[in-house]
């Protein structure tokens, strides 16, 4: 247990150095769980960069399959396109043998999965079976207004798959991805009445989760509502002490 942890981090302290430390010793299952719109695409590229491991988002995946048209992507596009989760089975396929990789080998952060209880407890044998520790799990808290205007004002590079919001975070020239040049594009699901379904299969499917992870005694919950700064100081915080505070790093 992270007994001098705080549980719920909502005041955040304005200390940079955290991501250095985290930078040094991430080795672990990092997962984001959280409604659509919550930041978690977002921060798990910051972090998946700073520590140089691999960012595993199981959305980012099934659109590759769609936009190339595999069996997998023709399967599961429908389903997408409604907003209703891919059946388990087909998930946990894709994301063990991603896991298979040489790239996983020294920790990975997950974005978008586990999202049903089959998937977290299939997720923990994996774990267990590669000698990974207990995972550390964030719970992105954000209310429904602030999520439907995160993603009806969300925009996408269709090259690099970089995160934009017209609000929040715009691209210097609209329309055009500030890396590489690519251009930006709006997902399918993030129409109002697909979201409307896509919150509600989080809150029937996934958030059930919370409760399986705070048993085990690895749930920490941030207040996502917060700046993208922010929210990246409380994530870098908890990577840190709970590293610290279980001695495995
Ligand atoms: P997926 O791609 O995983 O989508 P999601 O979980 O619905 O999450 P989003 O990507 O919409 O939001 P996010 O939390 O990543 O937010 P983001 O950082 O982009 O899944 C899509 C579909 O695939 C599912 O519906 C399902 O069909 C299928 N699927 C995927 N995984 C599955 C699984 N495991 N099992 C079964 N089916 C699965 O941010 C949103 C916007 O807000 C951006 O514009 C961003 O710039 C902005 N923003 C972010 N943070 C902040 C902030 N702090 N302040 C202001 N703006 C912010």
């Amino acid at each position: 247990m992270r007994d001098s942890c705080a549980r719920v981090v909502y005041g955040v302290v304005a200390v940079d150095f955290y991501f250095s430390a985290v930078r040094m010793a991430f080795k672990r299952a990092l997962i984001f769980l959280g409604p659509p719109g919550a930041g978690k695409g977002t921060q798990s590229k910051r972090i998946a960069q700073s520590c140089a491991v691999p960012h595993l988002s199981t959305g980012d995946m099934l659109r590759d399959a769609v936009s190339r048209g595999t069996d997998l992507g023709r399967k599961v596009k429908p389903i997408m396109e409604r907003g209703e989760l891919v059946p388990d089975n087909l998930v946990m396929k894709m994301i063990e043998e991603r896991l298979d990789r040489q790239d996983c080998t020294g920790g990975f952060v997950f974005d978008g999965f586990p999202r049903t209880l089959p998937q977290a407890e299939h997720l923990d044998r994996i774990l267990d079976r590669k000698g990974f520790g207990k995972p550390i799990v964030v719970e992105f808290d954000v209310g429904p207004e602030k999520l439907l205007r995160r993603l009806t004002g969300r925009w996408t590079c269709s090259v690099g798959g970089e995160i934009y919001n017209v609000d929040d975070a715009p691209p210097k020239v609209a329309g055009i991805c500030d890396h590489d040049g690519g251009k930006l594009i709006q997902r399918r699901d993030d129409r109002p009445e697909v979201v409307k379904d896509r919150l509600a299969a989080y809150e029937r499917q996934t958030k059930p989760l919370t409760e399986y992870y705070r048993r085990q005694g690895v749930l920490d919950t941030i207040d996502a509502s917060a700046s993208m700064d922010e929210v990246s100081r409380a994530l870098a915080k908890i990577v840190k002490c709970a590293q610290g505070c279980d001695g495995r790093l």
